[in-house]
């Protein structure tokens, strides 16, 4: 599939079928993430991937963004290894940056292997560190969660198609 054809193609899912994601699927989406960029190469960003029947429901009772997804992966990144432009008097931090491509490199990975995804951060990040005993420096950027859609149930939203029109998105300045 062309990476035209991928982005097209990718949606929101909120409902997964019972299949489970092959290993090595899962594999071939941590690679995409793996091998993604990161500011100045620091790579403070890595996954904890949430898979058994245990850790699902401990995420599941924490947020209900974990849909019933077999696969969640949570996108973390380790505070003290994150670029930051203090030279540039700047208070940029790379960490959400860094986590964002590693989660879109995963996301577009999985849609092209017929996988279906959602990207949650509707949460207390806090809530689910301290549940899964993050040490201080490692924090929680995002979750993906990953499956089958449901073919019943796991369809794009309506939400999904609504996007502005190019005029507003682009503009020569
Ligand atoms: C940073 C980010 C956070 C998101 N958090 C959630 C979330 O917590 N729950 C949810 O159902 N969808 C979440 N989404 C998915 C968006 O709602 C979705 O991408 C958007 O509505 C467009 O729909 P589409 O992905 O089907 O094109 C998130 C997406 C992004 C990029």
């Amino acid at each position: 599939m062309s990476f035209m054809d991928l982005a097209k193609n990718r949606y929101s899912c909120r409902a997964f079928s019972g299949k489970n994601v092959e290993p090595e699927k899962l594999q071939q989406v941590l690679e995409a993430g793996r091998l993604s960029p990161t500011a100045v190469n620091a790579q403070p960003v890595f996954v904890k991937v949430i898979k058994s029947a245990e850790n699902l429901e401990k995420i599941r009772s924490i947020t209900r963004m974990a849909y019933n997804a077999p696969v969640v992966l949570m996108v973390c990144y380790d505070e003290s290894r994150c670029y930051t432009a203090e030279k540039y008097n700047d208070n940029f931090q790379s960490g959400i940056m860094d986590s964002s491509i590693i989660t879109t490199s995963m996301m577009m990975q999985a849609t092209d292997l017929g996988l279906a995804t959602l990207w949650a951060r509707g949460f207390n990040a806090s809530e689910i560190e301290k549940a899964f005993k993050f040490p201080s420096n490692e924090k929680l950027a995002c979750l993906l969660d990953i499956g089958y859609a449901d073919p019943e149930n796991g369809g794009p939203s309506p939400r999904h198609p609504v996007r502005k029109s190019m005029e507003e998105f682009a503009s020569e300045v």
